[in-house]
């Protein structure tokens, strides 16, 4: 019986946190925050401790993914899920196209269907197939999600879109390790607790300057009743100032600029290199082993950044999944929850190591296999 199985101690991860976001913030950085004392908890967001701390985020950010100067980096409460109703909102002149291919890409569509001022079109592909999106001639926002965290499934390149279009990418969970070159986008945005290892409730987004000049025009159109905490203009002058427009969870803005310090150190290039071995290790194992099976079919949509493996029917994933957290092997490797396949769904984030996912594969195959 599977649940007689005891994971030798030898083999079990360093860290037990393989979930697709929120994902391992490091102890360290909790130690640190504790040892600013009285500097940064408790002291407002308009104060220059916080402000200088959001201006070393953003500066982080213009480093380590060479944002172009000519790009606004911007930041507020609510997380990616925020901006889905604030881009139909301030964003969409007249009609938006959406490509989705899984939960979250259609959660985006359908924040924009309900928008009143606008058209909203979906192009959809079946679960466990890859769109890359193109570009549409009579849309002025083309939208596509780097990550598609529900299924595993990620671009393998940008549509290109006509001069009087924006391109928005949803790159929540792939911002920071998968490829993407941010002066081919108009919206880049995410929230923090995949790849930059912090806690949720805040979004960022790099706004290129036609997408900035775009925002800031359609705040001013006195026909939209935008909600003010939705409203463009006072995100991008807050960001102008390091700041957000309303309170922010100071602890986030902190794990995440440590995170972003410790990424700098070795860069994007080299992150993308460490995120693609282990996904090249962990798609192996599944075409390896005769009881799994690599969910994504076409290898060029296979995610650097969560991948999802399903099991034969002989073997149940719950059950594995219950003993993995009962010996704290692994935490949260279920498969989206809407997707309801017997799959076991593996982040491969920056802070899971090689070694950690190596011994996990390890593991699950002694398993099975005992
Ligand atoms: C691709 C994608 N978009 C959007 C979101 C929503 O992010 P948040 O919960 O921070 O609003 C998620 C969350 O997992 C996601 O994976």
């Amino acid at each position: 019986m599977l649940s007689n199985f005891k994971v030798p101690k030898n083999l079990i991860p360093t860290d037990p946190r393989f979930g697709s976001g929120p994902s391992l913030v490091p102890m360290e950085y909790v130690k640190k925050l504790y040892d600013t004392h009285h500097e940064l908890l408790g002291t407002s967001h308009r104060k220059l401790p916080i402000r200088n701390l959001v201006k070393e985020v953003q500066e982080g950010f213009r480093k380590y993914f060479q944002i172009p100067s000519d790009y606004s980096v911007v930041l507020g409460n609510g997380g990616a899920t925020f901006l889905f109703d604030a881009i139909a909102l301030g964003i969409v002149q007249e009609k938006v196209t959406h490509f989705t291919c899984g939960e979250f890409s259609e959660k985006w569509f359908k924040a924009s269907k309900l928008c009143p001022f606008i058209k909203a079109e979906q192009v959809k592909v079946e679960y466990g197939e890859g769109i890359n999106g193109k570009d549409v001639a009579d849309s002025d926002l083309i939208c596509v999600t780097l990550n598609e965290t529900s299924t595993g499934v990620q671009l393998s390149e940008l549509p290109r879109v006509h001069e009087g279009a924006l391109l928005a990418v949803d790159a929540t969970s792939g911002a920071g390790q998968v490829p993407c070159d941010i002066s081919k986008t108009d919206i880049f945005y995410f929230s923090p607790q995949k790849v930059f290892a912090s806690d949720g409730g805040l979004w960022i987004a790099f706004l290129s300057k036609k997408a900035r000049e775009r925002a800031l025009k359609i705040a001013e159109d006195k026909s939209r009743y935008v909600p003010v905490i939705m409203n463009w203009k006072q995100a991008i002058e807050n960001s102008d100032k390091n700041q957000t427009y309303n309170t922010p969870a100071i602890t986030t803005i902190f794990y995440l600029n440590e995170q972003l310090k410790q990424m700098n150190e070795l860069g994007y290039q080299k992150i993308q290199e460490m995120a693609a071995l282990k996904a090249d290790y962990i798609y192996k194992w599944a075409e390896e082993k005769s009881y799994l099976s690599c969910y994504i079919k076409d290898k060029k949509f296979r995610s650097w950044a969560v991948a999802t493996i399903d099991l034969d029917d002989q073997y149940s994933a719950k059950e594995i999944i219950k003993i993995l957290e009962e010996q704290k092997v692994a935490y949260n490797i279920d498969g989206y929850r809407n997707l309801g396949r017997n799959q076991l769904r593996i982040a491969l984030f920056h802070n899971i190591t090689f070694d950690n996912i190596k011994r996990l594969t390890q593991i699950i195959s002694m398993l099975i296999e005992s």
